[in-house]
């Protein structure tokens, strides 16, 4: 297949790029390179040894997507372009809102001009909002999102659902991701915020390579086994490989396809302390903290849905993500 990747030179985008490439599909990346670096190109080359066509190009400007369309017969498009920084969209909520809407409107704008009416999409677990039960279903009714980033995810799920209630040409394929950390075992790509780290994995690894003194653990007296918060970790190979098998889906289906792209397992914070300490022979400091406003105590996801329907499951356990994420960070985090 021909398959475009909107921010494809990104976390999750880059990894699902090298499998994409593993698998033989042809693969075309736009990104405007807000959160990514161009040099991304070459390691999935180092990695896969295969060419991919890049072009430079934001959501927000139709005119640098148009060439894209025009120039090349695209099969669907995998859309993980947008901005993702939780605490950044509550300050700067029109950004998120105009880039993660408007951005998806232009795109799905110019798919429908030329017939592109395939499209897998990044959702997340954050639509579940305190999930109603769990472990989260996909039959779990969607919650309040207490950030406008999560809001973003919420409304283009609905959006994207309204395409094919008009037009029954869509195939529309919501893969709800739950925490991905890890990086590709060639420790070339991963994870690599700008600034400070929000999330657990990019925080602790800052702290194993001595750039951060400390993790802060924001919470201790959580309705959980050790009183932290408990989430569900997936390896973000296991996540890219996810969508090899919705492309397949998003290609011989019609309809809206929702899939919880999980491992099924709750790890709690100070687990994945220790699993990372254990599995690498080092230490990270820590304190208790208050808890950060909008955090949940328990989220996990009940992925059997994916194993039924796409035959799909995450393969890697958690001393790998840890073992993989350390790779990363002493290969390419050290030296940035
Ligand atoms: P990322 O920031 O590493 O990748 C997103 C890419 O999109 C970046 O390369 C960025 O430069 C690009 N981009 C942003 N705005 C753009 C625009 N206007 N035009 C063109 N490119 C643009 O993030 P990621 O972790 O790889 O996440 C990918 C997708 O998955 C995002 O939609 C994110 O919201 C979603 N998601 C991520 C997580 C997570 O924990 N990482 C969880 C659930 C969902
Ligand atoms: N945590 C700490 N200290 C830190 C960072 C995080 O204790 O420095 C804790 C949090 O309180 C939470 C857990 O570690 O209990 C995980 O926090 P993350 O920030 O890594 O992840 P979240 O579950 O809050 O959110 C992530 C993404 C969202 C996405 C969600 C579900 O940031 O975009 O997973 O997929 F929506």
């Amino acid at each position: 297949m021909k398959v475009l990747v909107s921010g494809g030179t990104g976390y999750i985008g880059s990894h699902t790029v090298v499998e994409l490439l593993k698998s033989g599909h042809e693969v075309i990346i736009f990104d405007n390179l807000y959160n990514s670096k161009i040099e991304t190109l070459d390691k999935i080359k180092a990695i896969t040894g295969k060419d991919v066509k890049f072009y430079k190009a934001d959501m927000l400007c139709p005119e640098e997507m148009e060439p894209i369309f025009k120039e090349n017969s695209i099969d669907c498009v995998i859309h993980f372009a947008g901005l993702k920084a939780v605490g950044e969209s509550v300050q700067k909520p029109l950004k998120y809102y105009e880039n993660n809407i408007t951005g998806t409107l232009n795109l799905v704008k110019l798919m429908n001009q030329y017939g592109v009416k395939r499209i897998i999409f990044s959702s997340s677990a954050t639509v579940y909002g305190d999930p109603a039960f769990i472990p989260i279903t996909e039959e779990c009714p969607k919650g309040v999102c207490t950030n406008p980033y999560g809001w973003t995810k919420h409304m283009l799920e609905q959006i994207l659902s309204d395409l094919y209630v008009a037009d029954k040409d869509w195939s529309v394929v919501l893969l709800r991701y739950f925490n991905p950390i890890g990086a590709d075992e060639s420790g070339l790509i991963g994870e690599s915020p700008n600034g400070i780290p929000n999330n657990l994995m990019p925080y602790i690894m800052q702290v194993a390579i001595g750039k951060l003194p400390e993790l802060g653990v924001f919470g201790n007296d959580y309705d959980t086994p050790d009183g932290t918060g408990v989430r569900d970790y997936i390896h973000v190979t296991d996540l890219a490989k996810g969508h090899l098998c919705a492309v397949d889906k998003v290609m011989n289906t019609e309809g809206v396809n929702i899939y919880n792209l999980g491992t099924g397992t709750g790890y709690s914070v100070l687990d994945i302390v220790h699993a990372f300490e254990k599995a690498n022979d080092v230490t990270i400091p820590y304190s208790i903290k208050p808890r950060r406003a909008g955090d949940i105590a328990t989220c996990y996801a009940d992925p059997s849905k994916a194993l039924k329907e796409l035959g799909w499951k995450a393969e890697y356990d958690l001393e790998r993500m840890c073992k993989d994420s350390w790779r990363f960070a002493k290969m390419t985090l050290a030296n940035e």
